[in-house]
C-alpha cells in the first residue's frame, strides 16, 4: 500500500504486518509517538483517504472519531492506499 502525508507530499510503502508508523521509520519517516500500543493517542493523525484495520481490538478512538477518519498509526495496519495530515512528521 502506498502512504501519503498530504502536507508534505512525501509517500511511502506498507505492508501488512508493519504498522503504518513502523513503515514510516523503515522510509525514514518519524512520525509522533510515545506508547506504541494504541492507548496514549500521541500518534492520532487523520486519514482523508484510504483504509485500515487494528492489530489490536479497542485502538484509543470513539466512534465518532473513526467516522470522521482519525487513525492510530502505531496500532494501524493499511489495507488500501492512505492519504494522512501528520503535520509534526520529520525525516531522519
Ligand atoms: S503511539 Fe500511543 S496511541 Fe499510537
Amino acid at each position: 500500500m502506498k502512504i501519503t502525508l498530504a502536507g508534505q507530499g512525501w509517500t511511502f510503502d506498507a505492508e501488512a504486518p508493519d504498522t503504518v508508523l513502523e513503515a514510516a521509520e523503515q522510509a525514514g519517516i518519524r512520525l509522533p509517538s510515545s506508547c506504541r500500543n494504541g492507548t496514549c493517542r500521541t500518534c492520532i493523525c487523520l486519514s482523508t483517504s484510504g483504509a485500515v484495520r487494528y492489530k489490536i481490538e479497542w485502538p484509543g478512538l470513539s466512534l465518532d472519531e473513526k467516522r470522521e477518519g482519525y487513525i492510530l498509526p502505531c496500532v494501524a495496519i493499511a489495507t488500501a492506499d492512505l492519504t494522512i495530515e501528520a503535520p509534526a512528521a520529520s525525516q531522519f
